[in-house]
């Protein structure tokens, strides 16, 4: 019999009251463009930006929402000048040595997805530390995307799931979108259920291609440092007021 695509909870349908959305998904976009309407270097954006996420970690916590995966490196933003790539590790090096303490002590947990080979190694062990620090951790579960595209991961995941072929435990026909999202960067997570993405853009630019299948997308027209808690809140307001449906048929119809 043929496995479902989407997870037992997805399937469970949105029938019983409003919970908050148990994961959002954020792509943190337009420091540059901040910056730029400033008459500031880009830099600059990016810092206020670091400033706007430590404000979002804290609203998404008090909203009850259980995981946050932020969009903080792309695979393809390597392709950016390299004073720019300079300024964005700089700023991942002293958010992680300035905030993790704090993190720490609020029972944040982190994990990170994305490709860490072709890191430099003090990144590699900045990470490695942030996960190992928290990893007890059991209050919000903030998920870094580092070095992180989508069809990147997916064909990570086709890597690991053609090694079982290999090695004679999986059989091909036995490849199932299960068997795929069972072995992603992070397989253990549920779907986002709201991504939200600012700077008025309207894509995912790569962002959890194959976890987004039934996201619900939300776009806010600030840019990302002047995201806040009233835009989180209404995006949440707009969430609610979107009717999942999974490729089913309305909760109450024909009931
Ligand atoms: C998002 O802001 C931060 C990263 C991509 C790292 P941008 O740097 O993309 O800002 P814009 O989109 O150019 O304004
Ligand atoms: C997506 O934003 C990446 C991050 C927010 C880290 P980009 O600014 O890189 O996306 P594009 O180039 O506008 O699609
Ligand atoms: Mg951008």
């Amino acid at each position: 019999m043929p496995e479902p695509a989407v997870s037992r909870e997805t399937l469970d349908g949105p029938d019983s009251g409003f919970e908050p959305p148990r994961h959002v998904a954020l792509i943190m976009d337009g420091n540059g463009r901040w910056a730029a309407e400033r008459g500031l270097p880009r830099g600059e954006g990016h810092r206020r930006g670091v400033e706007a996420l430590r404000r979002a970690v804290r609203a998404v916590g008090e909203l009850g929402i259980k995981i946050l995966t932020i969009y903080s490196f792309s695979s393809e933003n390597w392709s950016r000048p390299v004073t720019e790539i300079r300024d964005l590790m700089g700023l991942l090096r002293r958010f992680i040595r300035n905030d993790l303490a704090e993190l720490h002590k609020s029972n944040v947990r982190v994990r990170i997805i994305g490709e860490r080979e072709d890191l430099e190694p003090e990144i590699r062990r900045l990470l490695e530390e942030a996960e190992a620090l928290t990893r007890n951790n059991d209050g919000l579960l903030l998920v870094v995307a580092f070095n992180y595209g989508g069809r990147q991961e997916i064909a990570r995941a086709a890597q690991r799931v053609a090694a079982l072929v290999a090695a004679g435990t999986l059989r091909p026909g036995d490849i199932t979108a299960d068997v795929i999202g069972r072995h992603l960067d992070a397989p253990d997570l549920p779907d986002p259920d709201l991504m939200i993405r600012t700077s008025g853009e309207q894509r995912l630019s790569n962002f959890l291609l194959w976890q987004s299948a039934y996201s619900e997308l939300v776009f806010v027209p600030a840019y990302w440092p002047d995201f806040d808690r009233a835009m989180l809140e209404n995006a949440i307001a707009e969430y609610r007021r979107r009717e999942r449906r999974f490729g089913g048929l309305k909760a109450r119809a024909g009931s």
